[in-house]
């Protein structure tokens, strides 16, 4: 055992977002020409480098398709049973396509009545008409609008259903649509087989989202947040997520990794590990878990966090980002890190990135929004929304996500709960997060995320600093409002 007195002496220093600042650098390029592209996970990328966290007042479907529509990731939450987190999924993965695989259908032999009812609750505006997997007919909103509930479908279809094979393209398709003037496209094989559906409400999305993040079959890129101890749950996702993350505190613990280890092999899906904070971290887990393809790193810097403060244990996400990011490097491997924790705008995501980190993950930043499914509320004539810790009291007592925390730990809390000021809808915050984050890679000379890993340069603040790069000898309009 060494001298205490000099473990203290080389105690370094673990910087966080408010110590640093990104120096300027020679711009070649215009912000609005930066390229803030990235790679998420190792076999995905996204438009733009933001991820919603997973957390139940932060990711549930409706939080996840805004995110993949503009082009970022969300994460769904795993503080409820497997079959709403699937459920979730699924939604995300409906919302839209270029050919819808599960088609929902109706037998020619069903009233009109019971092919009303399936349209309405599965809330779509048609239904192909199979007999076996044979496509027969198509019923629509207007054929059934003035027909008795009692007829028959194949008294009210339509029989000569306009088809398309399976190898059509989005042009082909939307030509198509235009010409019949119809909604639906059902697509079939040789035999006159069901295979799938595209419509047009799909098609005029892409125009919508052109910067949305799709999988193979045009459907919005999904994640999920999974126990590395619950095998059962990550399989079931595993068949409609794109990529699982593990939700554990601190996942530098032999028996999370033993657990991760055996999962790893039973899913297909791309597996992003955390959180984690450190060096020696990084080298245990990369040479203990083959197939890792992505990194969830920092410990303790999240807003709703008390970790750090109740255990005085932790690794601020900047300084966290740097130390994996070095331990990659050593050991060769290109795996992507998602800092976590801690950002609180633009100015927190270009450090981490220019740290080492592939993409940010926030929660604080999005609760604040509409699609987030925490509750909102009007106090003193603003409106907040709800936003806890998934360590807080309140969460905790849902017991889904216990396990993100150590035996201890699951009786003191680790997340505080409370209120952000609304900041209405997710796209409007990703837009200026990234115009903000354009901007900042600018200044530091960078065209893209790789090349901020390269020319981006901290500068250290004092706290003289910190007070001086935020206004200052001005009294500002909403200390106005707080004052008088
Ligand atoms: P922000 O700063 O965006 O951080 O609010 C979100 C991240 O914080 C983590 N998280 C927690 N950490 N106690 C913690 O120590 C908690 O109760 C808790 N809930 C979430 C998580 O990594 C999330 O992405």
């Amino acid at each position: 055992m060494g001298r205490f007195s000099e473990k203290l002496g080389r105690a370094g220093v673990a910087i966080t977002f408010r110590d640093v600042i990104l120096l300027p650098g020679l711009a070649e390029v215009e912000p609005a020409e930066v390229d803030i592209s990235t790679r998420v996970s190792k076999n995905h990328r996204l438009n733009i480098p933001f991820v919603s966290s997973p957390m139940d007042t932060v990711t549930e479907s409706e939080m996840a398709i805004a995110m993949a529509r503009e082009g970022g990731l969300g994460v769904l939450h795993r503080n409820c049973s497997v079959e709403e987190q699937v459920e979730m999924a699924k939604r995300v993965k409906r919302a839209e396509a270029l050919i819808i695989r599960d088609v929902v259908t109706v037998s020619p032999d069903q009233t009109v009545a019971e092919a009303v009812e399936i349209m309405r609750s599965h809330q779509i505006s048609g239904l192909p008409v199979v007999e076996g997997k044979k496509l027969v007919g198509i019923i629509t909103g207007r054929d059934v609008r003035f027909a008795e509930g009692g007829l028959r479908v194949r008294e009210v279809m339509t029989k000569d259903v306009i088809t398309a094979g399976e190898d059509i393209d989005i042009e082909k398709a939307k030509e198509i649509l235009h010409r019949h003037r119809i909604e639906k496209l059902p697509i079939v094989s040789e035999s006159g087989e069901l295979r799938g559906l595209i419509t047009f409400k799909d098609i005029s999305l892409r125009g919508k989202y052109p910067n949305a993040v799709r999988d193979k079959d045009g459907q919005l890129l999904c994640a999920a947040a999974i126990s590395p101890f619950d095998v059962e749950r990550a399989k079931k996702l595993d068949k409609y997520v794109d990529i699982l993350v593990t939700d554990v505190a601190h996942f530098h613990n032999v028996r999370v990794i033993q657990a991760t280890k055996r999962l790893i092999s039973e899913i297909s899906a791309d597996l992003i590990v955390g959180n984690i904070g450190t060096y020696e971290a990084t080298v245990d887990v990369i040479t203990s878990i083959e197939g890792v393809a992505g990194l969830r790193v920092g410990v303790g810097s999240g807003s709703i966090c008390v970790t750090s403060e109740v255990t005085k244990a932790g690794a601020p996400t900047l300084f966290a980002v740097s130390q994996v990011a070095d331990a990659l490097a050593d050991h060769g491997c290109d795996i992507p890190i998602i800092a976590d924790g801690g950002v609180r705008g633009p100015g927190g995501a270009a450090p981490a990135l220019a740290a080492g980190a592939s993409a940010v993950m926030a929660g604080n930043l999005f609760a604040r929004c509409k699609e987030a499914p925490g509750t909102l509320m009007a106090i003193g004539g603003r409106y907040y929304k709800q936003y806890r810790g998934m360590g807080s009291p309140s969460a905790m007592a849902k017991r889904y996500s216990l396990d993100r925390y150590s035996i201890p730990a699951k009786g003191i809390a680790e997340g505080v709960e409370g209120w952000v000021p609304y900041r209405g809808e997710v796209s409007t915050v990703l837009r200026e997060l990234c115009y903000g984050l354009r901007a900042a890679m600018g200044y530091a000379g960078a065209r893209n995320i790789r090349d901020l890993w390269e020319k981006g340069r901290f500068g250290l603040l004092t706290s003289a600093g910190v007070e001086e790069t935020k206004p200052h000898d001005i009294l500002l309009p909403s200390e106005t409002v707080e004052r008088f």
